[in-house]
């Protein structure tokens, strides 16, 4: 059903209640909908309109805590915020199961961001592009007094490049932007120092922005799986068929991927950061060689276990955005207890070979679903009327029996009144 009209003038000046009330008024819900919305949770109405606008309501989503991570010899807590049942149990199940080697050993690159200019109308794109290069220090000039504080913090310029695409020439600023996301210290540098650019290729510029393939800033985690915590050659072998076949298979990788993301997406929502940076490059980067591949890799060592690493780009910060701005990403960012984005970096990539770990394996034995069912089972539960402890007790009744439905449910709670 179309609304009446989706032109409100002023809308955006309105109060988060007003606009809620507007909203209210022109679809016809009524009040118990107006007072769901109206109740913003955690995040007051005056902050929540500071981070986004038109601002009617908050959306909350549960957070769960990872235990048994064991990241470069430190015992961590990992808030991860996701609607997606079985992500932090996984999570969870594979940090327990590399405990006994050491759990996860992490490393970064310096957090080093590009941004990309575009001149265009170049007449001569390759003199041009030698110019640029010979530019180098005034170049680092313009976009470091941009920034002083970033300087101040050890950050700033660190090199250029550029490319001759076509017809244009494509410029990269390399920047340190260290505790930072940093698209806004690169964006700005980008912005400084395109008038320079064009007035030096004799070209124009267009496009001034940063690249979200950040593969200068890299994290990567890797971790061994001893063979008797996974059960033996057999699910050994299926979890490395399962990575070839991700490796090999566009369609199967996305998935792969998609599980990888389940858990890196999940506490880089819950410190506040940019998922959709995150999920950009992650995906950008497992296509880098002109196929999309799996992110992660996995092998066998010497005696047999089973070996996995990450690699992916991780533009996080802990200063800036929502960082700062949202409570709950503050709350979990203490709870991390992580001092600087090279840490937090380095826990998400983690989380993420662990999340690829315990996918891996259910698919390469009991499947995925079974996992899934047990928490299906108590929502059908309830559906069928079960209350306290009963809910438990029909959930996994249903489990056992392998037939999660409905009218089963509501039959077997029935028989257990009746007794
Ligand atoms: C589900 O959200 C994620 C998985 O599909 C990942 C995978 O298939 O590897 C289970």
């Amino acid at each position: 059903m179309a609304h009446s009209t989706s032109r409100i003038p002023g809308f955006y000046q309105l109060s988060p209640a007003d606009r809620l009330a507007k909203v209210i008024e022109l679809t016809g819900m009524g009040e118990t909908v107006q007072a769901h919305f109206a109740d913003m949770g955690n995040v007051s109405p005056e902050a929540a309109d500071t981070m986004i606008e038109n601002v009617i309501g908050t959306l909350n989503l549960p957070i769960g805590v990872a235990t048994n991570l064991i990241i470069d010899g430190d015992e961590q807590l990992v808030p991860m915020a996701t609607e997606e049942s079985s992500v932090v149990a996984a999570v969870c199940n594979a940090a327990r199961q590399c405990r006994a080697s050491g759990g996860f050993h992490t490393d970064t690159s310096t957090p080093v961001m590009i941004a990309q200019i575009q001149l265009v109308e170049v007449p001569n794109p390759e003199f041009a592009r030698l110019k640029l290069l010979e530019a180098r220090e005034q170049i680092q000039r313009i976009c470091d007094a941009t920034d002083p504080v970033l300087l101040q913090l050890g950050g700033g310029f660190r090199d250029l490049e550029v490319r001759v695409l076509d017809d244009m020439l494509v410029v990269h600023l390399l920047v340190d932007v260290r505790d930072a996301m940093g698209a806004n210290a690169v964006n700005s540098m980008a912005e400084a120092v395109a008038p320079s650019l064009a007035a030096w290729s004799g070209g124009k510029s267009q496009l001034r922005i940063l690249s979200n393939l950040a593969d200068r800033r890299l994290a990567r985690a890797r971790a061994t799986w001893h063979l008797d915590e996974i059960g033996g050659e057999a699910v050994r072998d299926s979890m490395l068929s399962a990575y070839r076949f991700a490796d090999v298979d566009p369609y199967r990788a996305a998935t792969h991927n998609k599980g990888i993301m389940n858990g890196v997406s999940a506490v880089v929502l819950a410190t506040g950061n940019d998922t959709r940076a995150v999920e950009a490059g992650a995906h950008a980067y497992a296509a880098r060689t002109g196929q999309y591949r799996s992110l992660t890799h996995w092998e066998v060592d010497a005696e047999g276990n089973l070996t996995g690493t990450l690699e992916m780009p991780m533009p996080i910060g802990l200063v800036g955005g929502a960082t700062r701005s949202h409570p709950t990403a503050r709350y979990c960012l203490d709870i991390l207890g992580v001092e600087n984005a090279d840490r937090l970096a380095r826990i998400v990539v983690a989380v993420g070979l662990a999340q690829n770990f315990a996918a891996m394996k259910a698919l390469a034995t009991t499947g995925i679903q079974k996992g899934h069912m047990a928490l299906h089972a108590k929502n059908i539960a309830l559906m069928a009327g079960a209350e306290g402890e009963e809910v438990a007790y029909i959930a996994d009744l249903l489990v056992q029996q392998g037939t999660v439905r409905v009218d089963v449910a509501q039959a077997a709670l029935e028989k257990l009144r009746n007794a």
